[in-house]
């Protein structure tokens, strides 16, 4: 078994080799476009690295982390056309370089391509991974229904954006760990604890993504910066800080997550200053670190070697400290 970066670089060989546009080009040229510049691909890379945890060849889960890849990059999207995003790892979103019905359809022929990358498994594994797929891919439906319901809302709770985040981010990552699991053919204990791996590590992440979206340097984030400010994305840091700020602060924060200004700059910056003054910003990282440790306690029970834990141990470290 080797570090996730060995993965990454296999899977990204696997990927140049496989991906290309075709005729109608207006249909595929977006999704090469989009698969091809750039990303962590950290989803497949941790397919890959969990079959190869049970010593089986990474190269019977590329399929799979394929399918895992071509989704995120759907789900990415259409997440692009709702939240109105205009760039994505440092680059013009689909709908903005093209229009919005290209992302529409585009979209929807990668999903559907990566439920035909799945085509390659056979017997009980096809079945399982079907199943698996198609419970991840409805509940990130879920989380993004809740993420869009709770922009106008002004009552949502920890407990509800916790489960939001569960379902429009986490999952997919727990499921992305399972699959190589699967592919591997563990025991059914094993997934069930990588699967709760992946589920904590994922909360983490997103933590995370809404922390760097506020606080990230927009330059190595690739993403517009305050985007969830700009959209009233009602995050860790938005709940936190209302739970924290004195009564006038919570006046002023509530009117400007009620207002969508042509020109967010101050908005941007006085809830940001707000977010780090009522402790928030703190607050965020300790749930990260948190989150994560949760990740790694269920590693204790898994029925593998102390080295390969210690694999997937700095693998979410790494993910803690990163800046994109
Ligand atoms: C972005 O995911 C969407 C979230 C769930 C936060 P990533 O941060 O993994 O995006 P890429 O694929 O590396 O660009
Ligand atoms: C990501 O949420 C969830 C999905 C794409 C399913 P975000 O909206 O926070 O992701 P970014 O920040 O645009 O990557
Ligand atoms: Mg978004
Ligand atoms: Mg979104
Ligand atoms: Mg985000």
């Amino acid at each position: 078994m080797e570090t996730i970066e060995y993965y990454i670089n296999a899977f990204n060989t696997y990927l140049e080799k496989n991906v290309e546009t075709k005729d109608p080009y207006q249909l595929y040229d977006p999704m090469v476009y989009i698969m091809g510049i750039g990303g962590k691909r950290i989803r497949p890379a941790l397919t890959l690295m969990t079959t190869s945890l049970f010593d089986k060849d990474y190269k019977a889960a590329l399929s799979a982390a394929m399918a895992i890849e071509v989704f995120h990059n759907f789900s990415l999207v259409h997440d692009d056309i709702m939240d109105e995003a205009p760039l994505r790892r440092g680059k013009e979103t689909v709908h903005k370089k093209w229009d919005i019905n290209t992302g529409i359809l585009s979209g929807d022929a990668m999903l559907i391509s990566s439920y035909q990358l799945l085509e390659h498994y056979e017997g009980k594994n096809f079945k399982n991974m079907v199943q698996l797929f198609s419970k991840t891919a409805i509940e990130v439906c879920e989380g993004q229904q809740y993420d869009m319901d709770f922009e106008i809302r002004d009552d949502v709770t920890l407990a509800e954006y916790l489960k939001m985040i569960e379902f429009k981010t986490a999952v997919l990552l727990a499921a992305a760990i399972k699959m190589g699991a699967m592919v591997a053919e563990a025991s059914d204990e094993d997934q069930d604890l990588l699967y709760e791996f992946g589920r904590n590590l994922g909360i983490a992440f997103q933590l995370q993504d809404d922390y760097l979206d506020a606080f990230g340097n927009p330059e190595t984030f690739g993403k517009q910066n305050g985007g969830d400010i700009i959209e009233n994305k009602k995050t860790f840091l938005y709940l936190k800080t209302k739970e924290l700020c004195n009564s006038d602060e919570l006046k002023e924060l509530d009117h400007l997550f009620s207002i969508k200004p042509a020109d967010p700059t101050a908005k941007i910056r006085i809830v940001k200053d707000l977010f780090e003054s009522s402790g928030a910003a703190k607050e965020s990282k300790r749930a990260i670190a948190d989150y994560t440790q949760m990740a790694f306690e269920q590693l204790d029970k898994l029925a593998i070697s102390e080295e390969k834990k210690l694999n997937l141990r700095n693998f979410g470290k790494h993910l803690i400290h990163r800046e994109h």
